[in-house]
């Protein structure tokens, strides 16, 4: 509202004309002339009286002296029932004091006061109004009067109370999703957070946010990675995606979340905006998991060795025989009267190749059956099944098993844990054998196949002859603890497919178009471009 100082002069009998009287007639004549207004009084206090909007005048202590005719008729009271005190019974009590304060003339600053308040409608409604008041003042600077009008805001209210309960809804939504916002106007380089972000950073609300800060708080094994976003985003990089991880003052890390997408406004200015989501639970969970997965893994690992015993037992006391006997033959063909010193070198030989078969079991299943974290590397995964194979080849024999291995050539190396891998491979040729434990009428055949695909996929298709996988099975049987066995656990499968999900690949089994099922790996050649050889 513009500043209006009104010079009060004596001799004003309806308390209306301070306006009329502020000015020099000549000053008003002149003004009339300028813009048209219409003389006298009437004409003026038909204009007030019919402007819609609640006009009024009160005396420096508050007292009201004059309403107009709109403010009567919204309020239904006569000139009578409002002066002096009679209109603070329309403001809604817990407001008055506001409006009273507005109207303190012995408050410094009397131009534009203003207050907020509820006021009783005719039919008993309260409505929110803008009161908005200024002082006439006289030449020795005292207010004389107060001149106001009210205005409506009641749909200006409603709309700010429904802003404030979904800007609270909001926050409170991303507190619980532990996600906060951002804007970041690329050429100004100006950030706005909303509170929840500050709050994830741990920052202080009234520090400005600047790339500096964040890079700073930011791990610094992720600053480099961030800083290519950031550059990326600058350069005008189409939307951001990024999760990294951040390192607090109390040394504790948190994993962040963050989307931006690049809008244009209608000026030229390229704005990213987007979310960032506080995933440190999702990957704390993950890494739980990934533990507790590893841990089953070795457990059931550690009982194939239990069951494997009698198998790897034969697979080491037959190198060992071998020893023995060559130990014997050699010490024979010394000990005569004319040494055979050629076949007694040959016998060593031999000794000594049958020393390294049992010590190669050993390593293999040392190997196999220790405890150590995951390593990915690049694995030929022919190399992998021929050493399985090796381990189980006892096993095989004594289950009747007739082993077919068609292995390809110049296969791609895949990215991945040997020790996984193989333990798949394992309880996959485990499983066909002892599918094919009962079967007596035909041959027990054991397929194990490897190829490349049109996908660059590197599969492995273990293949049996034997008892077969219903239609309704062949996912059940991926489920933890599903097993038709007596001694099974029905684990082997699920920490199976588990595993070569973690390797990006996929672990499904159908039956064949004869007897038994068919199990295959896939998984994605790692793109090194080593190629590796048939072993
Ligand atoms: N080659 C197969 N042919 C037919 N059925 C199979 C074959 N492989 C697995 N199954 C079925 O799937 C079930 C689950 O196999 P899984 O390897 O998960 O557990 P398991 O062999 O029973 O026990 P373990 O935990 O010792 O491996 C088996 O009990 C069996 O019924
Ligand atoms: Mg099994």
């Amino acid at each position: 509202m513009a500043r209006r100082i009104i010079k009060w002069r004596e001799g004003d009998p309806d308390g209306f004309g301070s306006a009329r009287k502020a000015r020099p007639p000549r000053e008003l004549k002149r003004s009339e002339d300028k813009l048209g207004f219409p003389a006298g009084e009437a004409d003026l206090k038909l204009i007030v009286d019919s402007t819609p909007g609640l006009i009024w005048s009160a005396l420096p202590d508050g007292r009201n002296e004059w309403a107009n005719r709109h403010y009567l008729e919204y309020v239904g009271l006569s000139p009578r029932e409002l002066r002096d005190w009679g209109w603070t019974d329309l403001i809604h009590p817990e407001d008055l004091d506001r409006v009273m304060i507005a109207l303190d003339s012995t408050l410094p600053s009397r131009d534009d006061r203003q207050a907020e308040a509820r006021l009783r409608r005719h039919d008993g409604e309260y409505r929110w109004f803008l009161f908005s008041a200024n002082a006439a003042i006289d030449e020795g600077g005292n207010v004389v009067r107060w001149h106001g009008m009210s205005t409506d805001i009641e749909a200006r209210k409603r709309a700010e109370e429904e802003l404030r309960r979904s800007e609270a809804f909001l926050a409170e939504g991303q507190h619980l999703a532990q996600i906060g916002n951002f804007s970041w106007r690329i050429a100004t380089g100006e950030i706005i957070w909303s509170e929840p972000l500050y709050r994830i950073f741990e920052f202080e609300l009234t520090v400005p946010v600047t790339l500096e800060a964040i890079l700073a708080r930011t791990h610094p094994e992720e600053r480099q990675g961030l800083s290519e976003q950031i550059d990326r985003a600058q350069s005008g990089e189409v939307d951001l995606e990024h999760e990294y991880r951040i390192l607090m003052a109390d040394g504790s890390i948190k994993w962040l979340h963050l989307k931006g997408r690049r809008v244009q406004g209608t000026s030229s200015e390229v704005e990213y905006v987007g979310a960032v989501l506080d995933v440190t639970q999702r990957h704390l969970s993950q890494a739980a998991l990934n533990s507790a997965r590893s841990e089953l893994a070795h457990v059931t690992r550690v009982m194939s060795l239990g069951t494997l015993a009698a198998s790897i037992a034969h697979e080491i006391n037959q190198p060992l025989s071998g020893i023995i006997t060559n130990a014997g033959t050699c010490l024979r063909m010394l000990a005569g009267d004319q040494p055979n010193v050629e076949g007694a070198l040959e016998t060593a030989r031999r000794t000594i190749r049958d020393g390294h078969r049992a010590a190669d079991v050993v390593t293999r299943l040392r190997a196999l059956f220790s405890k150590r974290p995951a390593s990915i590397e690049p694995i030929d995964i022919n190399h992998a099944a021929l050493e399985v194979i090796a381990l189980l080849r006892s096993d095989l024999c004594m289950g009747r098993v007739v082993l077919k291995t068609e292995l390809a050539d110049q296969l791609p190396l895949v990215a991945g844990d040997l020790v996984q891998l193989q333990q798949v491979i394992m309880n996959l040729v485990r499983n066909a054998t002892d599918a094919m434990c009962g079967i007596e009428d035909r041959p027990r055949l054991l397929d194990i196949r490897t190829e490349l695909d049109d996908r660059d996929h590197v599969r492995l298709i273990v293949k049996d002859s034997g008892a077969g996988i219903s239609a309704d099975e062949s996912e059940r049987i991926f489920e933890a603890f599903y097993t038709t066995k007596n001694e099974g656990m029905g684990m082997g499968l699920s920490i199976s497919r588990a595993i070569i999900e973690n390797h990006h690949g996929t672990l499904t089994a159908a039956s064949n178009d004869g007897p038994g099922a068919s199990f295959m790996v896939s998984i994605p050649a790692s793109g090194e471009g080593i190629l590796a050889s048939s072993a």
